[in-house]
């Protein structure tokens, strides 16, 4: 008998046949709530799963017959490792495959926020555009000026290297969440990250969601930046203090801030909605065709090798970077 897989979100076709050949596939093509997950996981062999899956101690106890977790995504914050690795249960990601769908977006959100894109649309959908002027909402050049990212891993190297096609110098704060790097690469220079913080007019954060990275972002460090300077996430949500954000851009501590990720998805901070120098996003750093196929596609690789009797080629481990 073929061994049972869960996949919990709609999967490309291509991937699914992958699936469909060594295995008897179950597909939530509408997501799962909690009590659905715990009930169909029971006799799976394999989950695939996404960010939004909490994947948890309970929902691993009762997934009595795993053999691999395969998340499709590179972050793995939604999984119980110490839960998974009790149980010998193999957890995968999909890293690689989504750095430039992520570093192309990250700078989509920079020239956005700075150039006052969305601002702009808006006003012109709400008929209120009443016509050129010279002074006429105005915004920072990238031109010169320093980009700092934290995070020193795969994606914040790939932002990193389309700085120069924008003028802009880097440089880097490597957390020890990001991988401990302290050699970022190129020429950046790799710095502490509240030298960053006061020297950089763009701030963009590139660090898994870790106990130490958990509002990594607060009053303190918001208070450390240029008045001038934007912040960028596209890595997780709960890494920005959002409260805090938004009393920095009330107390205008910062220029304006450009947010793809949020602490309590899909719900937005109420406090940041009304901020006409704030770009929000709805999570969509990987979500480009190519990319979230080839996402699919390594975790379905990864289901394929562990109940093939393999090693999976993409197994998370404690302080791997994204
Ligand atoms: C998406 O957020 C991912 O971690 O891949």
């Amino acid at each position: 008998m073929k061994p049972l897989v869960l996949v919990t979100s709609r999967i490309p076709s291509s991937v699914l046949s992958r699936l469909d050949a060594i295995a008897a596939v179950d597909v939530a093509k509408d997501g799962l709530t909690r009590e659905a997950l715990l009930d169909r996981v029971r006799d799976k062999a394999a989950l695939v799963s996404v960010v939004t899956d909490c994947v948890d101690a309970d929902v691993i106890a009762a997934g009595q017959s795993l053999r691999v977790i395969a998340n499709i995504a590179v972050g793995y914050d939604n999984i119980d490792l110490g839960a998974a690795a009790d149980r010998g249960i193999s957890v995968t990601n999909t890293p690689g495959v989504l750095t430039d769908a992520v570093a192309e977006l990250t700078w989509g959100l920079i020239l956005c926020v700075t150039r006052r894109i969305s601002e702009g649309e808006r006003l012109v959908r709400q008929h209120a555009w009443k016509g050129w002027t010279l002074d006429f909402m105005m915004g920072m050049e990238l031109g010169g000026k320093q980009l700092g990212i934290v995070g020193a891993g795969r994606i914040g190297r790939a932002v990193a290297a389309r700085a120069p096609a924008f003028g802009m110098r880097v440089v880097f704060a490597a957390h020890r969440a990001s991988g401990g790097s302290q050699d970022a690469g190129g020429d950046a220079a790799v710095v502490p990250l509240d030298q960053l913080l006061v020297s950089s007019d763009v701030v963009s954060l590139h660090l898994p969601l870790r106990p130490n990275t958990r509002h990594l972002i607060d009053r303190r460090t918001l208070a450390r930046m240029k008045r001038s300077a934007y912040l960028i996430n596209t890595a997780r949500g709960p890494i920005i203090d959002e409260t805090a954000l938004d009393w920095a851009l009330e107390e205008r501590l910062i220029a304006g801030a450009a947010l793809d990720v949020h602490e309590h998805e899909p719900t937005v901070h109420p406090g940041l909605m009304r901020w006409p120098n704030v770009v929000l996003a709805p999570h969509l750093g990987s979500a480009s065709r190519e990319t979230r196929t080839a996402m699919a596609d390594l975790a379905a690789r990864n289901v394929e090798a562990v109940l093939g009797g393999k090693a999976p080629l993409t197994p998370v481990a404690a302080g791997d970077t994204v």
